[in-house]
C-alpha cells in the first residue's frame, strides 16, 4: 500500500500539506493563526461563528494581507429548532437556574442576573454569508449542518469550496447529497462543539471515536474526508491517511501556539490537565461540547438542570465567561479541549507545528511505502 502526503485535497485546495487548523471560534482562533498555518503550507481556518459582519470582513482582509495562500472560514449553521426567544420554563426551574448563575456571578463580583435571556442575540448567518461571498473566500466550512441551499450555487459560481463537519455516516451521506466538496469527520475525542446535526436525536452529540468513524465514512462517500479528533502529531496524520482520510484537522494542538488568542488562565489549565480530564457538557452554550472539566461544569451537572437550548445558554453564561477570562478564573471558563492534552506544546509558532507534523508523517509513512 502506497500512501502519499500530497493527497487529493492538496490538489483540490492548492495546499502543500493536508494539515487543517480548525476554526476555534470564541477567542483562540485569530486571523494571525489562520494566516500562519496557511503560509506554512497547511490550511488555516478562521472560526467566525461569533464574528459580526464587519469584524469578519476585517479578519479576512488581515489574513489576505499576511499571506496569499488559500484559507477557509467556518460558520455555525442556524438550527432549525433554535430558540427564537425566551424558553417557557416552569417558574421553579427558572428560579433554580438563576440561583446557580447568581452564585457564580457573585463570586466574580457581577450583579445578579434578574432574568433568563430573551433573545439569543446571535449574529445573522445571512449577513455573514454575504461577506464571505463578496470576499470570495477560498472555502466556507459549516458546523451543526450543511450549508443552506440558497448559498450553494453562489458559492460554487465564485469557485468557493464547501466543507461540512460530520459526526456520523448518515450526516456524511447527507452532506455529500447536499453538494459538499469535502467533509471533516469529527470523532468523539475532539475538543469544542460536537458538529452533530440533530442534537434532539443525540442530546450529548453523536460520539463515535475517530478510529471507528473515519473508515466507515470513507467507505460510504466519494468526496474527500478529513479526520478530526485527537490528532496531535505526525503519527496521527499518518494513521488517518492509512484509514482512508485525505488529511487531518487539528484544534487542540493549536490552542497553545504562539498566534492563538487563548486566554492565559485557559493555557495554564490545558498545561496542567491530562487525557482523562475532559467531559462533554451543554452547560456553557446549550450544545454539547468537549472541554476540561471545571467547577462550572460540575455545578451544572450536580444541579441536574437541563441547559437552555443553544444559543440561549450561551447568552446566559456570556458575562460569566468574559469576567472569568479577565480575572484569570479558569473554574468558570469554557476550556474547550480534546483528549490529546499531554501532547500540547508551549507557545511554538503555528507554522512550525504544521511543518513538524508533515515531516513526522512523511517519516512514519516511509516505512509503509517500501
Ligand atoms: C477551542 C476550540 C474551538 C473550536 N471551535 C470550532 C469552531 O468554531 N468551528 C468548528 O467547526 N470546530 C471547532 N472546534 C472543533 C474542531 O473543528 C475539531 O473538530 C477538533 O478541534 C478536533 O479535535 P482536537 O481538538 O482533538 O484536535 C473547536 C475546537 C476547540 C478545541
Amino acid at each position: 500500500m502506497s500512501v502519499n502526503l500530497h493527497t487529493e485535497v492538496c490538489r483540490l485546495l492548492s495546499i502543500q500539506y493536508p494539515v487543517f487548523q480548525a476554526g476555534l471560534a470564541g477567542g483562540p482562533g485569530t486571523a494571525a493563526l489562520t494566516a500562519a498555518v496557511s503560509a506554512a503550507g497547511g490550511f488555516g481556518t478562521l472560526g467566525a461563528a461569533y464574528l459580526a459582519p464587519e469584524q469578519l470582513r476585517a479578519a479576512i482582509r488581515e489574513i489576505r494581507a499576511a499571506t496569499d495562500r488559500p484559507f477557509g472560514v467556518n460558520l455555525f449553521v442556524p438550527q432549525a429548532n433554535a430558540a427564537k426567544g425566551r424558553t417557557e420554563l416552569p417558574a421553579e426551574e427558572e428560579r433554580r437556574i438563576l440561583s446557580l448563575i447568581d452564585r457564580v456571578r457573585a463570586d466574580l463580583g457581577l450583579e445578579p442576573a434578574d432574568r433568563l435571556p430573551d433573545e439569543p442575540r446571535t449574529i445573522d448567518f445571512g449577513e455573514q454569508m454575504a461577506v464571505l461571498l463578496e470576499e470570495r473566500v477560498p472555502a466556507v466550512g459549516t458546523t451543526f449542518g450543511v450549508l443552506p441551499a440558497e448559498y450553494r450555487k453562489e458559492a460554487a459560481d465564485r469557485g468557493m469550496k464547501v466543507i461540512t463537519m460530520v459526526t456520523t455516516v448518515d450526516e456524511a451521506e447527507e452532506a455529500q447529497r447536499q453538494g459538499a466538496d469535502l467533509l471533516v469527520a469529527q470523532g468523539a475525542e475532539a475538543g469544542g462543539h460536537r458538529g452533530t446535526f440533530d442534537v434532539g436525536r443525540y442530546p450529548g452529540g453523536a460520539n463515535v471515536g475517530t478510529f471507528a468513524l473515519v473508515p466507515q465514512v470513507v467507505d460510504r462517500v466519494r468526496i474527500p474526508v478529513i479526520a478530526a479528533g485527537g490528532v496531535m502529531d505526525g503519527r496521527g496524520l499518518a494513521a488517518a491517511l492509512l484509514l482512508g482520510a485525505q488529511g487531518v484537522q487539528l484544534g487542540t494542538r493549536f490552542l497553545t501556539s504562539l498566534e492563538a488568542g487563548t486566554a492565559p488562565a485557559y493555557r495554564e489549565a490545558l498545561k496542567t490537565s491530562k487525557e482523562t480530564d475532559t467531559e462533554v457538557t451543554t452547560a456553557f452554550s446549550g450544545r454539547p461540547a468537549r472541554g476540561v472539566d471545571n467547577a462550572f461544569m460540575r455545578m451544572w451537572r450536580e444541579s441536574g438542570l437541563a441547559a437552555l437550548p443553544f444559543p440561549l445558554q450561551n447568552a446566559l453564561t456570556r458575562e460569566i465567561r468574559t469576567a472569568a477570562a479577565a480575572q484569570g478564573r479558569a473554574e468558570y471558563l469554557s476550556l474547550w479541549s480534546g483528549q490529546g492534552l499531554r501532547q500540547l506544546g508551549n507557545g511554538e509558532p503555528a507554522g512550525e507545528i504544521v511543518r513538524r507534523i508533515a515531516a513526522e508523517a512523511e517519516n512514519a509513512l516511509r516505512g509503509t511505502n517500501s
